[in-house]
């Protein structure tokens, strides 16, 4: 697992700290003396970061969900390309806040059924999973509040409401079942140096 490097990606409903536990892990690995890439989506690769400007401004209708689809895809393909293998083949850790999960369920639930679609797009164009994912569950209330939080223009997907974050709480916890071998669950409605303590502990034991 070393020499090839190691993909650990985070997932989770907005808000419930995958961003700030991937930083604590990335500067706790580091200062292990690891090599860690630290990258997110959408974005991760230059020509990324400018779909995800597509993707995440303006009007929540701007894209049909299949153009949707279509953009996320795209993102995630260069972002492989050019920053996630290239690190992987140089035996780095790549620690990447959100995947292909992420897209399984926003796009493949929130609006309508699209799961089979997302699935397809995924063997033809990336074809690749992660070595472990970490879960960051959270009670979807306390999510929309902490990611309303937040200041921003990236606001296309943050009017959901309660319902949705409730369905993708649930949808998370499913697809953790489904790739039960790679998905570790991790409970994220405490404080942050505990959950990092238990994200930490599970890595190890992966990266040993
Ligand atoms: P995500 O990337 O999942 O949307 P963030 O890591 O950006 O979540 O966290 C969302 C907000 O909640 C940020 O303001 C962050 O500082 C705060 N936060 C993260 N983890 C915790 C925690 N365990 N307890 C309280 N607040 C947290
Ligand atoms: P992100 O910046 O991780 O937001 P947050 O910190 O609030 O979790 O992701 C932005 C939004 O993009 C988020 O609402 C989920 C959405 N998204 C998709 O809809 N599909 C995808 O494939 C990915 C990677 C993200």
């Amino acid at each position: 697992m070393t020499k090839a490097g190691l993909f650990l990606t985070f997932e989770g409903i907005d808000g419930s700290g995958k961003s700030t536990q991937a930083r604590m892990l990335a500067d706790r690995l580091r200062t292990q003396g690891h090599q860690v890439v630290l990258t997110r989506e959408p974005g991760g690769s230059p020509g990324a970061e400018e779909i995800r400007r597509l993707v995440l401004e303006g009007d929540p209708d701007r894209w049909s969900a299949e153009t949707e689809l279509l953009l996320f895809t795209a993102a995630r393909r260069d972002h492989l390309e050019r920053t996630i293998e290239p690190a992987l083949a140089a035996g780095k850790v790549v620690i990447c806040d959100r995947f292909a999960d992420s897209t399984r369920m926003y796009q493949g639930l929130s609006r309508g059924d699209l799961r089979s679609l997302v699935d397809q797009l995924h063997s033809l164009m990336i074809g690749r999973e992660p070595d472990m994912t970490l879960l960051i569950d959270m009670d979807p209330e306390t999510g929309l509040s902490r990611a309303k939080g937040r200041q921003g223009t990236e606001e296309r997907f943050e009017d959901f409401g309660p319902d949705l974050q409730k369905k993708m709480r649930a949808g998370f916890l499913a697809l953790a079942d489904e790739f039960s071998d790679r998905f570790r669950i991790v409970d994220g409605n405490r404080d942050m140096d505990s959950v990092a303590k238990d994200v930490t502990d599970i890595v190890q034991a992966a990266l040993r």
